[in-house]
């Protein structure tokens, strides 16, 4: 192998080098992965120091990883690489209800609650009732389907982030969705809040001028036998943030307007909430195993 290359040459020999890769899928993506890393570093030509610099900020980003911290996530998240993964993965299904980010805070097994709990017992602040449906894409009902919920309080927080203050479950519950698909719950309406901002991805945030902050949401894990399963949020339609999240998660669908309880959900659940939201959600049937063609 020579070592006085143009970039081209260097880039194809680098490609070359994957070429007894057994595994068909690995080799396609080292070798895409090589040549838009040699564009991109002819593009911006780094001076040495500014390629010392870069290793710098990914050896910060992995040291900052721990059980219950994922650093390099929460950069892909700021990146917008979450949801351009999320929305490639889930470009087959238009009909489905959306995806969006996992995020860092399902770090802890939801307490399974009946139908109709108070998911967060211990928060203050403006109850609400949460109800909606499961149904497939051509609009049957779900019965049993399983709904993973959970969220921040009043004040931003979520429970793994103030043990002291929160029972963890505070804000989490695990539902199971009656034979009709539907599911309703009590809870508060959450809060916006900061993205971790204490490691390199809050370096890079305060270097570039952005916020750190995700508007007011509530997560979902929506499955079911013979379903996709689905990762999605509902936003408070009047929440800040609403138009800049720091980690680009919304998506018009997912906004919900949280609006003063009707005599309806007040006669069915009881005058304990000031507002309610509903969604319905629309799983995908599940995908076709992928034959193994490597
Ligand atoms: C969250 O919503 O929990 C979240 C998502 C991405 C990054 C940080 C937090
Ligand atoms: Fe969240």
């Amino acid at each position: 192998m020579t070592t006085d290359l143009s970039g081209a040459d260097l880039t194809a020999q680098v490609v070359a080098s994957f070429a007894a890769t057994g595994d068909r899928r690995l080799r396609e993506i080292l070798e895409r992965l090589v040549v838009h890393l040699h564009a991109l570093v002819e593009d911006v030509a780094p001076t040495i120091d500014e390629w010392s610099r870069a290793i710098d900020f990914l050896t910060a980003t992995g040291k900052m990883c721990t059980d219950v911290r994922q650093e390099f996530i929460l950069l892909s998240d700021v990146l917008g690489v979450s949801m351009l993964v999320e929305t490639i993965n889930h470009a087959d299904t238009p009909e489905a209800t959306s995806s969006t980010v996992l995020g860092p805070f399902h770090m802890v097994e939801s307490p399974p609650r009946a139908l109709g709990s108070d998911i967060s017992p211990q928060s203050d602040g403006t109850r609400c009732v949460v109800q909606g449906r499961v149904v497939s894409t051509t609009g049957e009902p779900i019965a049993g389907a399983a709904l993973d919920v959970w969220q921040a309080d009043t004040h931003g927080f979520y429970d793994v982030q103030q043990p002291e203050l929160q029972a963890q479950g505070n804000g989490r519950g695990l539902l199971t969705a009656d034979g009709d698909g539907r599911f309703w719950f009590l809870t508060v309406v959450p809060a916006h809040y900061p993205i971790p901002t204490d490691g390199p991805v809050g370096d890079l945030l305060q270097a570039t001028g952005r916020h750190p902050f995700r508007p007011a949401h509530i997560h979902f894990i929506v499955s079911a036998p013979g379903y996709t399963e689905l990762t999605t949020h509902i936003f408070v339609a009047d929440s800040a943030y609403i138009d800049s999240d720091a980690v680009f998660a919304v998506k018009d669908s997912l906004i919900r307007p949280f609006v003063p309880l009707t005599s309806e959900t007040a006669a069915r659940f009881g005058r304990g909430s000031d507002l309610e939201t509903d969604i319905e959600i629309i799983l995908a049937p599940a995908a076709e195993p992928a034959s193994d063609d490597r």
